[in-house]
């Protein structure tokens, strides 16, 4: 028989039971400045960042319930006040519950390649999601995005930088050591253990 689905509210919540725009401070029960990890995975970044900076109210989005779930039985654990996770489409929630401009920074680590040609057109960032991006990030705020996957960079890149509302800024160094705390999230785990170089990218938000 399969274990029942334990109930992670508030720390998980599905994206079709919010109505309407979503009002922050009644969201993480204080008015400290909001970020996102969108494609957060299992939440290893989520979940450090939330641990690490509870000035800030960190905010998962993943599409896949599963992984999103234990990003937020990590947080729930600890009953963080400061970490939440909202299962459904990133974009969706852009687009119809986020007050625009209302988020300090909207952070893409390792969203999917989709390798083959036919299924590019699944990528993540395209035009409308850099318009969404732009929609929800404050002025003064960033966006960062990391990647192994060159190509995919310069298209995140380029899709950026010819932003008329972003300008390209120089990311942080990326952390040098084996310390499991030097890796930013699951996939740079994986793919920096396996040898691959990582792309990163940091926008202001004019
Ligand atoms: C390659 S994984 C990277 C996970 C994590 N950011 C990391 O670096 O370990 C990409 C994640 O993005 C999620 N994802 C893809 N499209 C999404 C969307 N439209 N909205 C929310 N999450 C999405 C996938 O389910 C997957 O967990």
């Amino acid at each position: 028989m399969p274990a029942p689905i334990v109930d992670l509210h508030p720390y998980f919540v599905a994206l079709d039971e919010i109505e309407g725009v979503i009002d922050w401070t009644t969201f993480f029960g204080n008015d400290h400045p909001v970020e996102m990890d969108i494609g957060c995975g299992r939440g290893k970044f989520l979940f450090e960042s939330t641990v690490a900076h509870p000035e800030i109210n960190w905010l998962g989005v993943e599409l896949d319930y599963s992984e999103g779930r234990r990003g937020a039985t990590r947080i729930s654990k600890r009953a963080l006040p400061n970490g939440r996770v909202i299962g459904g489409d990133a974009k969706d929630l852009l687009t119809k519950h986020i007050e625009p401009h209302s988020v300090q920074a909207a952070r893409v680590y390792f969203p999917d390649p989709w390798w083959k040609t036919k299924h590019k057109k699944r990528r993540l960032f395209t035009d409308e999601f850099a318009d969404l991006l732009a929609r929800v990030v404050m002025h003064g705020g960033h966006v960062h995005s990391w990647t192994d996957v060159e190509d995919y960079f310069t298209v995140i890149s380029a899709l950026m930088n010819n932003h008329a509302e972003f300008e390209p800024r120089i990311p942080p160094p990326e952390p040098e050591g084996k310390d499991d705390l030097d890796y930013l999230t699951g996939f740079h785990r994986r793919r920096k253990l396996a040898g691959c170089n990582i792309y990163r990218g940091l926008w202001l938000r004019k």
